[in-house]
Order: C-alpha cells, then sequence, then structure tokens
C-alpha cells in the first residue's frame, strides 16, 4: 500500500509535506471522534519500557552523591557553573540528571518506574546515546554507549579506531572541538507509544525527544557544559553513527527511529560554531556488539501512517539553520531583575521533577513567579539563554493562556508570543475582538498580552479532553504553533522540530514549577480545532501543537514511592 492510500490521499504519489499535513488532520482528536487507537490496553503485549543490548558490554555509572548544592537558579546563568572536566563521575552525573530514574511507585503488587525526563502515558520511547572519547575507567578506547536507564550504566555498542574518533572531532572547526566533548543521540522506539496511543503516538514521541533534550540541556548546564544540537547531520548518517541501521542487531526486536545529535562541550562559543565538514555514516575502524532485546512478544495491530509519517519527516542533510536574534530581549528587559537566588537546589529541581495527577482547584501562585515563569520561555538577544541556546532557530511555538488563579491579574485568555516579532501576525489570525492589552506591571521584554478577561476554567477543561488538571491549576495552556509557515522555511522534517520545541517548552514549565513549589504536567491530550476555536485561529497554518497545566498538586495517597535504584544489589 502506498502513503497516498495509507493516509487518504487521493491521486498521484504523495509529496512528504503532504503527508505530514494529511498526518496532522488524522491524528486531530475531535469532540465526536479521537484519533484512531486501539481502544483497549493490550496487556499481553505490553513493551517493554526498557531496551537492553545483549552481549554488549556493560560499564556501571557510579550512582553520585546526592546533595550538590548548586542553586536551581545557576542552571540559568550561563558561564558561572565552572565546567567539569569530562570523567566517569561527570558522565555518570549528567545521564542521573539527564535521563535517569529518579523513583518507583507502587500499588498494590503493581511497582513501575519514573524518570527525570517525562513521557506520554509514562511510555517513554526516547532512547539515549553517547559517543565518548577514550575515558579512564569507562573505555579506553572512543566507543558508541547506550544509556541503559534501570541500571544507570553504559551499554558499549560499538569501539571506534582512533582514526574514526578523529574524523568526527574534525568535523568541527579548529578549537571548537575542546577536549571533554562529546555526542549525545536520541532515538525513538515509536511502538512503545502506538501501543497504547496508535496513530496519535508519533507527535506523542516527537513531544518526549523535545522534553529529553531539554533534559539533556539542562543537565549539561549543571555540570558547567554547553549543548548544542547539530541540525544538519541527516538521519540516515545518524542511524549509522548509533547503530540504529544495522539490520544484523535488531532481527525481530523493535527498530528504533533515529531523532537527533547534540554536541556537548565544556566551552562552545556562543552563537555556536558548524560543522567544518559533514559528519560522516561510519565507514570502517567500528566494531560492533550487542542485539536489541525484543520489547513485545508480538505486535496485534500495526500503525503503518506512523511509519508513513517517519519516513516523510526524515531529514537529508543541510545546512546548518543560523537565525538573527538581535531583535529579542534581554536578560535584564525579560526578567526585570535577573534571578540569582531561589527556593531549590538544580539537583532537587531535576531529580524531584514530577507530574500532578490532579490539582487541587484552590492554590493561587503570585504575578512574580508566573512572569518569571514564562520569561524562562523566551530567548534572549545574547543566545545565551538556556536551553533555548542549545536550537538555532527562532522560536516557532507560542503560548495562548488560560489564567485562572494568577494573584493580581485577572482570569481569562492571555497571550505569549515568543517572538516579539510575531505580535502583529498572531493578532491577524487570531479573534478580532481580543483587545490585545499589554498586562500591567510585566517586564518591558515579557510579550505577553491579555487577549480577553473571564472566567476560562470550563473552556481549558473541555479543549483538554475534559481533564479536569487544565481547569483546576493556576493556569494552563495550548502551544500554538506558527505551523505551515515552518515547514515552508525549514522543510517536512522540520514538523519533528515543532513538538520538540513544545517539549522543551513543557520541559521548562515542570522545573519551574518545582522552583516555585507547586507541579505541573504535560498534556498531549487536547482537542485539536476547538482549542483553536477558542483562540479564533481559522487558518490551517496556525495549529496547536501540545497543552500544559500548572498549579497546585493534589497526590495520590494510594501509591507508595521507592527509591530509583538499589545500588547495593548491583554491586
Ligand atoms: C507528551 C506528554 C503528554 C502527556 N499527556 C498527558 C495528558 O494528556 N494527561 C495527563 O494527565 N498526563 C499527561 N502527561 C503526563 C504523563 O502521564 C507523565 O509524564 C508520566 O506519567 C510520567 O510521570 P512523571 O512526569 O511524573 O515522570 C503527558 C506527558 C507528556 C510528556
Amino acid at each position: 500500500m502506498s502513503f497516498r492510500q495509507l493516509i487518504g490521499l487521493v491521486e498521484g504519489e504523495a509529496s512528504a509535506a503532504e503527508v505530514v499535513a494529511a498526518y496532522h488532520e488524522r491524528t486531530k482528536h475531535h469532540f465526536h471522534r479521537y484519533a484512531a487507537a486501539l481502544g483497549y490496553m493490550d496487556w499481553a503485549t505490553q513493551p517493554d519500557p526498557f531496551r537492553r543490548y545483549a552481549g554488549a558490554d556493560l560499564v556501571r555509572l557510579p550512582l553520585p552523591k546526592a546533595g550538590r548544592p548548586l542553586p536551581y537558579w545557576q542552571l540559568y546563568a550561563n558561564a558561572s557553573v565552572p565546567p567539569m572536566p569530562l570523567s566517569l563521575e561527570s558522565v555518570s552525573l549528567f545521564f542521573r540528571y539527564a535521563l535517569s530514574l529518579t523513583a518507583w511507585k507502587q500499588s498494590g503488587d503493581t511497582t513501575w518506574p519514573l524518570r527525570v525526563n517525562p513521557s506520554s502515558g509514562n511510555l517513554h520511547p526516547t532512547e539515549g546515546y553517547a559517543i565518548l572519547p577514550a575515558l579512564d575507567q569507562i573505555g579506553d578506547a572512543a566507543a558508541v554507549y547506550h544509556y541503559a536507564p534501570k541500571e544507570h550504566a553504559l551499554e558499549r555498542r560499538a569501539v571506534l579506531d582512533a582514526k574514526r574518533w578523529n574524523e568526527l572531532a574534525d568535523s568541527f572547526s579548529e578549537g571548537s572541538f575542546p577536549d571533554g566533548s562529546f555526542f549525545v543521540g536520541l532515538s525513538s522506539v515509536h511502538w512503545r507509544e502506538a501501543w497504547k496511543y496508535g496513530e496519535r503516538a508519533f507527535r506523542y514521541c516527537q513531544h518526549d525527544v523535545g522534553h529529553a533534550l531539554a533534559s539533556l540541556r539542562i543537565a549539561a548546564a549543571a555540570l558547567g557544559w554547553r549543548l548544542v544540537l547539530l541540525d544538519s547531520v541527516s538521519d540516515g548518517t545518524l542511524s549509522s553513527l548509533l547503530g540504529l541501521d544495522r539490520d544484523e542487531d535488531f532481527a525481530a526486536a523493535e527498530r528504533e527511529e533515529a531523532d537527533l545529535l547534540a554536541l556537548i562541550s565544556p566551552e562552545l562559543p556562543a552563537p555556536l560554531p558548524a560543522e567544518s565538514k559533514p559528519l560522516t555514516a561510519h565507514g570502517g575502524g567500528v566494531l560492533w556488539q550487542g542485539r536489541a532485546n525484543t520489547l513485545s512478544p508480538e505486535h496485534s495491530v500495526e500503525w503503518p501512517v506512523i511509519d508513513a509519517v517517519a519516513q516523510a519527516t526524515r531529514r537529508c542533510e543541510s545546512s546548518p539553520i543560523k537565525e538573527d536574534f538581535s531583535g529579542f530581549p534581554s536578560e535584564d528587559e525579560l526578567f526585570g531583575t535577573p534571578i540569582r537566588q531561589g527556593l531549590l537546589t538544580a539537583e532537587r529541581a531535576i531529580l524531584g521533577r514530577r507530574s500532578a495527577v490532579a490539582m487541587d482547584g484552590s492554590t493561587a501562585i503570585s504575578r512574580t513567579a508566573f512572569f518569571r515563569m514564562l520569561a524562562r520561555l523566551i530567548p534572549t538577544q545574547e543566545r545565551r539563554a538556556m536551553p533555548w541556546d542549545a536550537i538555532p532557530w527562532r522560536p516557532r511555538i507560542h503560548i495562548g493562556l488560560f489564567v485562572h488563579r494568577v494573584d493580581g491579574l485577572a482570569p481569562g485568555i492571555y497571550a505569549l508570543a515568543r517572538d516579539p516579532d510575531k505580535v502583529d501576525i498572531l493578532k491577524r489570525v487570531m479573534h478580532s475582538d481580543f483587545c490585545w492589552h499589554r498586562v500591567p506591571d510585566c517586564p518591558p521584554g515579557l510579550p505577553l498580552y491579555l487577549l480577553q478577561e473571564g472566567d476560562c476554567r470550563a473552556l481549558a477543561t473541555t479543549v483538554s479532553c475534559g481533564q479536569n488538571i487544565a481547569g483546576d491549576g493556576a493556569f494552563s495552556l495550548a502551544m500554538i504553533a506558527d505551523y505551515k509557515d515552518s515547514l515552508a522555511t525549514y522543510g517536512s522534517g522540520f514538523y519533528r522540530n515543532l513538538f520538540w520545541e513544545a517539549g522543551m517548552v513543557g520541559q521548562l514549565l515542570y522545573l519551574e514549577a518545582e522552583e516555585s513549589g507547586i507541579r505541573s504536567t504535560g498534556i498531549g491530550c487536547y482537542f485539536d480545532d476547538p482549542v483553536h476555536a477558542a483562540f479564533g485561529i481559522e487558518a490551517r497554518e496556525w495549529q496547536s501543537f501540545y497543552h500544559f497545566t500548572v498549579g497546585g498538586p493534589v497526590d495520590d495517597g494510594r501509591l507508595t514511592t521507592l527509591p530509583p535504584y538499589n545500588f547495593e544489589e548491583q554491586q
């Protein structure tokens, strides 16, 4: 069956752009019809949340001692954290802060793990990789590693000879691959999400990649490192670099789709360096080991539209995106006074992050906290605002807010234009009777506007698939993407990047909520077109890509929390 038949297009071979547009339309949730999914939980085929490569050497990472005093605010003050040297300890701390387990939950006889990075349905489709140089106590040659979160360990997938490592490092112009630099990669097992969520699952996998990318960036910041997405690498090269194209290592096991590669370095300049020569797929000089485990005994259902959209969004090698941020606000303009104090350590915020399962419907937040959370979502003029320094494009995700309880702010619908130049176009595409009043006392660089006063708790709940968390928080929001123009500008592959950007926004909201003593939750289930209607968006050019809620959490007292690792058992 061709793509065009799969996604309901009529005559002719479908272009990548048509496949993406058709996928997006057909995976919308409507009031009267949800996107196609199995409709029940097929427990017999539930996928294993942990990929392992049998036969690959396992390098255990020592569990870092808890209690690092680095304050949370310092994550955002680039250059204020002295870079840690690359070592067994720093690699361990990096993965602990980026992708590790943070708790096991128990209800009756059932236990399940939770991680630093969130995931739709806690299904965790995202797999993490590192390509590291030779390092004492990790490996005496450069190698490709898969991160095994349950063991907090690295599986050595491939050993690279010195020539191959030098080729990778030499892709960067002189001086921009300093000692201590390495690569990280992310991939997705689409089946893990599709098992439960059917056709919409590709969207959720991409959100999760965005959360994980922010998580990697934040972990790097905690160690004084920079991280930059290598956006010009083709998906074919990436598959080769991470070993995902090796049919012989997967056999019947579920494949992983290559998503992204990033460079981590103790001292990257801003703006960040481009590759001087393109990174190349592995040729010789690489010795592979390990076979992927099978995650489900069988797949009772296939979702071919996911394969179709995955294929349509694969990237060829391209030139890196370079954009001008000179019109963006400075840190002072965004925050008023830059934040140099706070409640939590970075570690408490990162490892303590949790989704609220319910909101209390009563907690209000201060205007100061609200403005600070929103200011974190905007890149600065100097391109130094973490995590926005990791991605090269100007924001394509803007925020439509449902404000319920923010002290001193009228409840109602608000908008935050994450790119100040997009205010005028947002005014044009949204309801013509929105008032677009600047919010009083808001820092001058924060493009935040009141659109319409009123109680929008019921509206927020309704459009978020009837989930009370959206109406019972202090505020909830829709992430509205400059969708068609983004795809026209950067190509169909950028469909993924829009979800990544939305996921990064979400990851910051999670941490900012922790720092404010409250909680938040990602909301992937929302009724797409009713959200557009709420903001008066008629044009297909602008589409809602993700929802979020922030407020006072209600804990589920029936659950017991257990520690993430029992390291005595492991030694
Ligand atoms: C992309 C995405 C979509 C999500 N959608 C919903 C949702 O619609 N409703 C909800 O209650 N939680 C949602 N969540 C929260 C997840 O259920 C939660 O992240 C997961 O159970 C793991 O828990 P943790 O975040 O505390 O680690 C979503 C999370 C992500 C990352």
